[in-house]
């Protein structure tokens, strides 16, 4: 395919979406898409969202939101006026002019890219393609993924991507339950097969979005996305890696990271915690390491970054097991409360929590754990199966021999654990402002 052929229908595509009378397709509605469909409603956009759950589906319909960024009265405001519909069926997303994809993009078991869920949602939205549409894929993915993937799949069908259909790249940047950044605000990458699909997808999110930055390929805004990613989850192991050697040397990190972030220039500060969890952090890294492997490249940051996050929970456990036996308990026997099992601060998602790894680890100890999360009434464990959460009670408090604090949820009363519980291993520097001698800092 010829690299500077124009998306021969721009002239069409462009002042649907300039009046913003284009239909929009989002495929997905998660994190991501759920978001995006409403921003995009928002905007004016007449939005259809294709979503394999029908709770969820149902649940958009009704206006009720399942995602903490995304409020019900928005929703329902969407939903009344008809400018946000969701359906199980791809059926509904005939006569789109825009569709996007933000499917997940989970690892294997061992941890290759699992691209099952972007082929799943490409091959089923393509009875709906047809020339002079634009397609996105935002979902995260390792760099050549459009080109390799998407590309084919629509030539397959007889379509060619860049001619006839404009393909891009945008990869979501969001960060759930960080109200300091609307999805306004945040700048869209926007990559496209050609320069001509990089404009029409740089002039649709534009209706969306304050700045649109256009790179040179789908493959450019894929390992920009990558790298970002790669980016904190390197930085959170080196501050994870002087952690675990301050508490060798008896130095207090926190004090260590303030003081340093005083520096005007050259230093960001990153914060060490459990671990890390969600559906990017720790996983987007592979898909970039998988890919590298192909060109006989190991990204070794990656790798010993991994090694250092990964023993976080571990060390929690230590630390834990330190705290009970300073205070002459066992963690065998201990009644154990993890306050917050979701992966951060202020949203209810449990995707590869470090929470949950301590829960495991605390258990094959012999500890009896429970946990308390103001945004996660319940979690799936494997015994005995579920688990719900317990009342942040004085009894609840008073009643077990450690609250380790994995969660710095905002709605929790921190002076109730404090005054309760007799001992509190705190791993988010929560408790910043007392130096209590019950209160143990990672
Ligand atoms: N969550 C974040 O903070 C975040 C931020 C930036 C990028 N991303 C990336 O965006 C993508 C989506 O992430 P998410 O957090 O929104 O995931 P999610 O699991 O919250 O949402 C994905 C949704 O897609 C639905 N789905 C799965 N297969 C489908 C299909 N074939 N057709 C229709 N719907 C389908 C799922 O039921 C789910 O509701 C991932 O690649 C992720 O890495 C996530």
């Amino acid at each position: 395919m010829n690299a500077v052929t124009a998306f021969a229908h721009e002239s069409v595509l462009e002042p649907k979406i300039c009046t913003h009378t284009a239909r929009v397709g989002v495929i997905g509605l998660g994190y991501v898409g759920l978001a995006l469909a409403t921003e995009t409603a928002r905007a004016g956009f007449t939005v259809v969202g294709v979503e394999v759950d029908p709770a969820r589906a149902a649940m958009v319909n009704e206006g009720r939101s399942y995602i903490t960024d995304v409020r019900d009265d928005d929703l329902r405001s969407l939903v009344e006026s008809k400018k946000l519909t969701a359906t199980t069926s791809y059926a509904a997303l005939d006569g789109a002019d825009v569709l996007i994809i933000c499917v997940p993009t989970p690892l294997t078991k061992s941890k290759e890219p699992d691209l099952s869920y972007v082929t799943a949602a490409t091959r089923d939205c393509l009875s709906a393609v047809r020339p002079g549409m634009l397609v996105v894929l935002e979902s995260t993915t390792y760099p050549g993924t459009t080109v390799e993937v998407i590309e084919p799949m629509l030539a397959a069908r007889g379509l060619r991507a860049g001619d006839e259909v404009a393909l891009a790249f945008s990869p979501e940047r969001i960060d759930p339950g960080n109200h300091g950044h609307p999805f306004r605000s945040i700048p869209k990458i926007v990559g496209g097969l050609t320069p001509s699909c990089t404009r029409i997808a740089q002039m649709f999110y534009q209706q969306i979005v304050d700045r649109v930055v256009p790179v040179s390929s789908p493959t450019v805004a894929e390992m920009v996305k990558v790298y970002e990613n790669v980016f904190r989850n390197v930085n959170i192991a080196l501050v994870n890696e002087l952690t675990l050697l301050c508490d060798r040397m008896g130095l207090d990190v926190w004090e260590i990271i303030e003081a340093a972030s005083t520096k005007p220039y050259g230093f960001m500060p990153f914060y060490p915690g459990p671990g890390i969890g969600g559906h990017c952090i720790p996983v987007d890294p592979y898909y970039l390491s998988a890919k590298a492997r192909e060109y006989d490249f190991h990204v070794r940051f990656i790798e010993l970054a991994a090694t250092v996050n990964d023993s976080m929970p571990y060390h929690v456990v230590s630390r834990t097991t330190t705290a009970l036996e300073a205070s002459g308990k066992s963690v065998r026997g201990a009644n154990i409360m993890l306050l917050g099992v979701a992966y951060k601060r202020d949203i209810a998602d449990v995707r590869m929590s470090p929470a949950l790894k301590i829960l495991e680890l605390l258990e094959k100890r012999g500890a009896r754990v429970t946990y308390h999360d103001p945004l996660v009434p319940q979690i799936t464990v494997p015994n005995p199966g579920v688990l719900d959460s317990v009342a942040l009670t004085e009894e609840a408090l008073s009643g077990v021999d450690c609250v380790v604090l994995t969660t710095d949820h905002s709605s929790v009363d921190y002076a109730r654990v404090l005054r309760c519980a007799p001992l509190i291993v705190d791993t988010r520097n929560r408790l910043r402002d007392t130096r209590a001698p019950h209160v143990v800092r990672l």
